[in-house]
């Protein structure tokens, strides 16, 4: 399996021997867990390290869940919510619910009226809820269990404790606390393994068990990205060369990236991308700022400020080679509507023709393209892709000589809500040295 990825300019030409330095100090930085940060790189060696019982221990738990409701509640935000819902949008269909139980976020805002109304739909069905929070103590899904937790234990009595799943850190938080003394099921977010990194552990492979996709397969996917995006090679590494890619870009007055696509299943992925970049890069003044585009919907919007707008933004295209159903074009007698020129095109042909236009028209607008290629939306790729952009953020942010897993901006807007609401001091100073 391999990501591709295309420049428009010439890439070699950036391979200067600083560069090359830098990568190599990097590449040892991460191989030796010396670089700053370095505590939280847990995930670099996770699908290698994530224990087939562990596996085992997920889909079990996802089986009872099955047997046992017909509606998920995932209660997250940020790291805790983002990576679940992404997978789940890129790998549904439309319109049918293929879901053996339906799955429902909450605490990713916090909106009484939301909430008042998932509550009335559950009335009517069978409920587990997993809450998911790395610190176990993030405000937002900490409001939403308490009014959900309320409910299921009004609802279900006892019995609420067996429906009731926390994923949070091994060792610290007030959710782990509440669990062990509640009696709920646990799961384990590793220490060393921050939000927006942990897609990959049990955060997104329970709800992706849940929804019945094979989770196997997505760890499958991200080791084969672990060995290949591991290699200290800027000729042939995707994931150097695009943090080397984006570096240049940076320096050379573009701030700002635009990550754009035609898989309307991908948006969520896109969702996912800007947290990693944003939140990973975004620190001391410094970093590009990500944002997204659905095609062909915002060619038609955002497309003409690409177009001819500030100079200030480059585009990444995240293309799929093969889609899994699709529609061609066949003449009519009469062509009344005039697509008879269409003839035998497919609609994922169409999209290739209008990105090829599209690229080529920003390109000449001076808006610098680079495409990122897989070859379809599986569970398999997804979990190659999740983890090359792990890798490129990572190699991206050591570049601009930050921490890629610290987001001190995050917490402070987290404590001024403490101070506002007059949380009692204690938690939220034990909150600042525990994040
Ligand atoms: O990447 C991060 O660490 C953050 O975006 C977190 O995921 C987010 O703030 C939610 O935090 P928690 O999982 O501790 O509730």
């Amino acid at each position: 399996m391999k990501i591709s990825l295309q420049y428009s300019g010439n890439y070699s030409k950036l391979l200067s021997s600083e560069i090359h330095h830098k990568i190599q100090t990097i590449h040892h930085l991460m191989a030796t867990r010396s670089g700053t940060g370095a505590d939280y790189l847990g995930w670099v060696d996770w699908p290698h390290s994530i224990h087939l019982e562990s596996l085992r221990e997920i889909q079990e738990t996802a089986d009872k869940i099955c047997e046992q409701s017909n509606v998920l509640i995932v209660i997250g935000i940020g790291g805790s919510y983002i990576g679940s819902k992404a997978m789940l949008e890129a790998l549904s269909t439309n319109f049918e619910s293929s879901h053996p139980v339906e799955i429902i976020f909450a605490g990713h805002l916090v909106n009484g009226s939301y909430l008042k109304r998932l509550m009335h739909y559950l009335d009517s069905k069978e409920v587990t809820v997993n809450v998911v929070s790395k610190s176990g103590t993030t405000t937002e899904p900490a409001i939403a269990f308490h009014f959900l937790r309320n409910y299921m234990e009004n609802r279900y009595g006892e019995e609420a404790s067996s429906r009731i799943i926390v994923t949070t850190d091994e060792n610290e938080g007030t959710l782990r606390s509440l669990a062990i003394e509640k009696g709920y099921k646990r799961f384990v977010i590793p220490h060393n393994i921050g939000g927006r990194y942990s897609v990959l552990t049990a955060v997104g492979l329970l709800p992706l068990a849940v929804a019945g996709y094979d989770i196997h397969q997505l760890i499958n996917g991200a080791k084969s990205a672990a060995e290949e995006y591991s290699k200290l090679d800027l000729e042939k590494n995707p994931a150097i060369q695009y943090a080397v890619i984006r570096k240049h870009l940076y320096d050379s007055g573009y701030p700002v990236e635009i990550l754009s696509t035609f898989e309307s299943q991908l948006k969520y992925v896109q969702e996912w991308w800007k947290q990693l970049f944003a939140e990973s890069e975004g620190k001391a003044g410094k970093g590009i700022f990500p944002t997204s585009v659905l095609y062909s919907t915002d060619l038609h919007s955002l497309g003409q400020y690409i177009q001819d707008g500030q100079r200030i933004v480059f585009e990444t295209c995240l293309l799929i080679e093969k889609v899994q159903e699709d529609l061609t074009f066949v003449e009519t007698k009469q062509n009344m509507d005039q697509l008879n020129y269409l003839n035998e095109v497919s609609l994922h042909e169409f999209n290739h023709i209008c990105y090829k236009a599209a690229s080529l028209a920003h390109l000449q607008g001076g808006v610098p393209q680079i495409a990122i290629t897989i070859e379809q939306i599986d569970e398999e790729h997804l979990g190659h892709l999740f983890y090359f952009f792990m890798m490129a953020c990572a190699y991206s942010a050591y570049l601009l000589d930050i921490n890629p897993f610290d987001q001190p901006g995050v917490e402070e807007y987290k404590m001024n809500i403490f101070k506002f609401l007059k949380k009692p001091a204690y938690s939220y100073n034990r909150q600042l040295q525990t994040k």
